[in-house]
C-alpha cells in the first residue's frame, strides 16, 4: 500500500470516515443521515454508500482509552472489505491528531500481512493508494506510520517462518539484506569466527542442529560521536526442542516463534535506519537451534561462555539464557552502549505470571523502568515490572561451575533467568531484560493458529525515539 496527502477528499470517490463513539455529526458534511444506525464503538465499522456509488466507510474509534491501539480497528476494516476497494481509497484525516493518523496507517499497512506465505497458490494482492486528505502537514506521519507497519509485517513473517527455512544462517542472511536495502552495517559472525572470539554459550547451544549457530551485529551509528546510544540484545533460537532435556511435543511447532526477541531487534534496528533518528544503535542477535543429536550438549556437562563465567547446565532448554549471556558479554565489552536493553521469549513462568497482555521487565533502573511501562501504555505493548531481589542469586549458585543455568526449582522462573542475565552486564546501570515469551506469539483474529504479534517495534522504536536528538 501507499500513501499520499491530499487537502481535501472527493466525496464522489470511496472513502474512509473516522466516528468518535457517540460522536457523529461529521457524518452530516457527508451524509442527508440525521442518525445513522453505527454508534463509533471501537473497531466497528459501516458501509454506506454515497449518491455516486461510491463506498463511504464509517469507521470507530471508540473512546480515548482506545487510542492506544487505534491500529486494530483500521487493520480491522482493511483485512475485511479490502478486497471490495478498487485501487485508490480516501481517509478523511481532518479529526485524528498526529499519534491517531500515525496508528490508522500502520493499522492499514499491517492488514497487508499475508501470512500463507508457503502456500502453493497465493492471492494476488493489488497494490492500492490511500489518499489521506488533511489540511495539516503529515507527510513524516504518513512515512512513519508507513515504515513501521511495513516493518511490522516483516518481523512477523520472520516469526512465522518454518524453522527448516528459517535457520540461524537464514536470519544472517535477512540482516545483511536489511542492512544493504536500509543503509547500515551488518556483521555475520559465523561457526568459525564463533570459535575464534569465543562465543561458547552460544556454539554449546548449537551443538545438536546441523544449522550452525550464528552472531549478528547491526549496527545505525549516523551521530559524529562514535559513542554507542543503544544496544538491544535478542535471543534468536530459531527452533527450541529442548535439546537433550526435550520438550513435550503438544504444540512443539509453536517453538518456531523462540526468535521473537530477536525479530525485534533486527526489526527495530532497519525502522531505526529508515526514519533516519540521530541515535548510535547497535542490535546483536545471538542465534542457534536448539536439537536432540549425539553432538548435543547434555545436562550436567560445564560450558565456557564469552565472559569467561564457567556454566553447569542443569537443564538444555534453558537455552536463551545461554545465548543472551554472551551477547550481554559481548556488548559490555565492545559496544559499551549508554542504554542496554535484551529481548527474549525466555521462560514459560512469565506466560504463566502475565499471561498475553504485557511482557515482563526486569531492571535496576527505576527511570527507565517507568519510561518503557509509559510508553507502553501509549502504544499498547505493555510491560509489568517484576523483581530483582539479590535474595534470587542463590539460586544460581553451582558447586562445580561460576554458576548454574537453572535452580531446578519451579519457582520465579522469569526472576531466576533475569539474574541469571545481570550476572553477565558487568553492573551496567542502564540494562533492561524484557522477558516477551508470552506477548510476542499468539491468537489472533487474523489466523487458525497462533501466529506472530509484532509486538515490541513500536514499543523499543519509541524508546529508541526517545533518546534520539530532536
Ligand atoms: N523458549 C522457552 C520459553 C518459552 C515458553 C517461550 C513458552 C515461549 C512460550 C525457553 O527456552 C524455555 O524452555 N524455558 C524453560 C526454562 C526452564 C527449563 C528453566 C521454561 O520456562 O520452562
Ligand atoms: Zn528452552
Ligand atoms: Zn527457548
Amino acid at each position: 500500500m501507499t500513501y499520499k496527502h491530499i487537502k481535501t477528499i472527493d466525496t464522489s470517490k470511496d472513502f474512509i470516515l473516522p466516528c468518535r463513539k457517540d460522536q457523529l455529526e461529521r457524518i452530516k458534511d457527508f451524509l442527508p443521515i440525521a442518525k445513522p444506525d453505527f454508534d463509533g464503538s471501537f473497531s466497528t465499522h459501516q458501509l454506506l454508500y454515497g449518491k455516486d456509488g461510491n463506498r463511504i466507510y464509517l469507521i470507530g474509534l471508540g473512546k480515548e482509552k482506545h487510542s492506544a491501539q487505534l491500529e486494530k480497528t483500521f487493520q480491522k476494516l482493511a483485512f475485511e472489505t479490502q478486497k471490495h476497494w478498487d485501487k485508490n481509497m480516501q481517509l478523511y484525516a481532518e479529526d485524528l491528531n498526529q499519534d491517531e493518523l500515525k496508528k490508522a496507517i500502520i493499522g492499514l499497512e499491517m492488514a497487508q500481512y499475508e501470512i500463507g506465505e508457503f502456500k502453493s497458490e497465493k492471492e494476488k494482492g493489488i497494490k492500492r493508494t490511500v489518499a489521506v486528505a488533511s489540511s495539516n502537514a503529515i507527510k513524516n506521519i504518513l512515512n512513519e506510520g508507513h515504515y513501521t507497519g511495513e516493518t511490522i509485517n516483516r518481523i512477523k513473517a520472520l516469526v512465522d517462518a518454518p524453522p527448516n527455512i528459517k535457520t540461524p544462517e537464514f536470519l544472517g542472511k535477512w540482516a545483511e539484506k536489511s542492512a544493504k536495502d536500509a543503509d547500515y552495517k551488518c556483521t555475520v559472525l559465523k561457526h568459525k569466527e564463533l570459535k575464534k572470539q569465543g562465543f561458547e554459550a552460544v556454539l554449546s547451544v548449537g551443538k545438536g542442529s546441523v544449522n550452525k549457530p550464528v552472531v549478528i551485529i547491526n549496527e545505525y551509528t549516523p551521530k559524529k560521536s562514535k559513542k554507542v546510544d543503544i544496544c538491544l540484545v535478542g535471543k534468536g533460537i530459531t527452533f527450541d526442542s529442548g535439546g537433550l532435556s526435550i520438550k513435550p511435543s503438544t504444540n512443539l511447532h509453536y517453538m518456531k516463534s523462540d526468535m521473537g526477541g530477536a525479530a525485534v531487534v533486527l526489526g527495530t534496528v532497519e525502522l531505526v535506519a529508515k526514519l533516519k533518528l540521530d541515535i548510535n544503535i547497535v542490535g546483536i542477535v545471538c542465534s542457534a537451534e536448539n536439537a536432540v543429536d549425539s553432538e548435543s550438549y547434555r545436562p550436567g556437562d560445564v560450558i565456557d561462555s564469552y565472559s569467561g563465567k564457567t556454566i553447569e547446565i542443569i537443564d538444555t532448554d534453558a537455552e536463551g539464557r545461554l545465548v543472551l549471556a554472551d551477547g550481554l558479554s559481548y556488548a559490555v565489552k565492545h559496544i559499551k552502549p549508554e542504554y542496554l536493553i535484551d529481548l527474549a521469549t525466555l521462560t514459560g513462568s512469565v506466560v504463566r505470571t502475565l499471561g498475553y497482555e504485557a511482557a515482563g521487565m526486569f531492571t535496576h533502573n527505576k527511570v527507565m523502568a517507568s519510561t518503557m511501562s509509559d510508553i507502553g501504555y501509549k502504544v499498547h505493548e505493555r510491560v509489568w515490572q517484576l523483581p530483582m531481589f539479590e535474595e534470587y542469586k542463590s539460586d544460581l549458585h553451582s558447586d562445580i561451575a561460576d554458576l548454574r543455568n537453572f535452580s531446578g526449582k519451579p519457582l520465579a522462573g522469569a526472576t531466576n533467568a533475569a539474574q541469571f542475565l545481570e550476572s553477565f552486564i558487568e553492573d551496567h546501570k542502564n540494562w533492561m531484560h524484557l522477558d516477551i515469551a508470552g506477548v510476542s506469539f499468539g491468537s489472533s483474529p487474523y489466523a487458525k493458529m497462533k501466529s506472530a504479534s509484532g509486538y515490541g517495534i513500536q514499543l523499543i522504536t519509541e524508546f529508541v525515539k526517545s533518546k534520539a536528538v530532536k
